[in-house]
């Protein structure tokens, strides 16, 4: 039986293929999780990391992994190269089956497949130009070829000048780009990325970012990627899972669930690029109005399923009376206007819930958050 028969014997989730781009096609996946699990021997005895994980990454794709601290996202990224072993399931790289590789099918694959971390991890007491060129003649290329593989990396990466620096002389963000020029000297097909502008400011994050979407774009690279920053997911990331507790709670594209989050543990990870409601306007907020000419307080979601975007004049006239904004505006990601307007509405003939539902055929989600004098 080939794997791909032996895929479609067993994959009960096939019928996710027909429900579009949340669920992509999995004989096309490059990398999926079958029912994959992963137990640790801690001291104080088993630690279950992952469990029943099923998850497909299509190739091309930049994929996020997100969660809490000790969710399981190294141990999940960590089984695509074998760095870790599963304890159960199976990981398919295009659909061939990694765990029966024995050791010179694990040295090839870890070579189609680069990895960059959150602390660069080079060799202090080598040059720019060393720590690329090593994993080349580890693998034994000839030398010329070497140079011009290196070469052509330090150039990718915006590191010509820099061949003879030492790790200790580069900034943070010239030491990642090192990391990624090793990472692709054996031009993988998958890039993971583990925290890999976690120790980077923002300003240099940007910059990586951009790096690693050229290196995607450019190369057709897969890129699978941990991050805790939020607005690393929103601003390169396709799709995007979330796990708790070894498990994944949530998972698509990144506009669809930035946009909607459905679970507590996606809402807290969010919650920093939502607005919070101002210290001045919460404390001002009444449950009940207090005095006849006081103003409804509506939020207004829009979770990027609209087609449009809202016609503000066309809902304030809806809603009558005097419409303040008090703070709010839309950010796209992937093409879906998403974000949240909080209104404060007076003197409109409407009452609160009458006014909620008006909104209602402009916002996906609209509350009324009290009333303001
Ligand atoms: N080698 C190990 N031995 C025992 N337990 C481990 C080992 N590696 C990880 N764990 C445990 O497995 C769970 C998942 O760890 P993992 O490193 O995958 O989490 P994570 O989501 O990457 O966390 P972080 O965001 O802090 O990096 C944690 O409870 C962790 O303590
Ligand atoms: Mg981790």
């Amino acid at each position: 039986m080939n794997a791909a028969t032996q895929l479609r014997l067993d994959v009960p989730e096939q019928r996710n293929a027909q429900q579009g781009e949340r669920h992509p096609d999995l004989n096309r996946a490059h990398v999926r999780f079958v029912g994959l699990g992963k137990t640790y021997n801690g001291q104080q005895g088993p630690v279950a990391a992952l469990h029943g994980i099923d998850l497909a990454i299509q190739r091309g794709e930049v994929f996020g992994i997100i969660g809490r601290s000790g969710a399981g996202k190294s141990s999940l990224i960590r089984t695509i190269n074998r760095l870790e072993q599963p304890s159960s399931g199976r990981v398919l790289i295009d659909q061939v089956d990694i765990g029966e590789f024995d050791e010179d099918r694990l040295v090839a694959l870890r070579r189609r497949i680069g990895m960059i971390f959150q602390h660069f991890n080079l060799m202090s007491a080598k040059t720019v130009w060393q720590n690329v060129e090593l994993p080349l003649k580890v693998a034994g290329v000839p030398k010329e070829k070497r140079e011009r593989k290196v070469r052509e990396l330090l150039e990718l990466v915006g590191l010509e000048g820099k061949h003879k620096a030492y790790p200790a002389q580069l900034s943070g963000g010239q030491k990642q780009r090192v990391g990624i020029a090793r990472a692709l000297v054996h031009d993988p097909a998958i890039l993971l990325c583990d925290e890999a502008t976690s120790a980077l400011d923002p300003e240099t994050t940007q910059s990586i970012l951009g790096l690693l979407r050229e290196i995607n774009q450019r190369l057709g690279l897969t890129i699978v990627l941990i991050t805790h920053e939020m607005a690393v997911i929103r601003d390169i990331c396709d799709r995007v899972v979330v796990l708790e507790h070894g498990q994944i709670v949530e998972q698509g594209p990144v506009w669809e669930v930035f946009g909607d989050p459905q679970y507590e543990v996606s809402k807290t990870l969010l919650a920093p690029l939502q607005h919070a409601l101002p210290q001045e306007l919460q404390s001002r907020l009444q449950p009940q109005p207090q005095s006849p000419n006081a103003a409804v307080v509506l939020r207004l979601q829009f979770t990027g399923s609209a087609t449009d975007e809202p016609d503000l004049a066309a809902l304030f006239s809806a809603l009558g009376g005097r419409v303040r904004l008090l703070q709010g505006g839309v950010e796209r990601i992937q093409g879906h206007a998403l974000g949240q307007l909080l209104l404060a509405v007076s003197g409109s003939s409407l009452g609160a819930q009458q006014l909620r539902q008006r909104a209602g055929q402009w916002a996906q989600q609209v509350e009324v958050l009290g009333y303001v004098v």
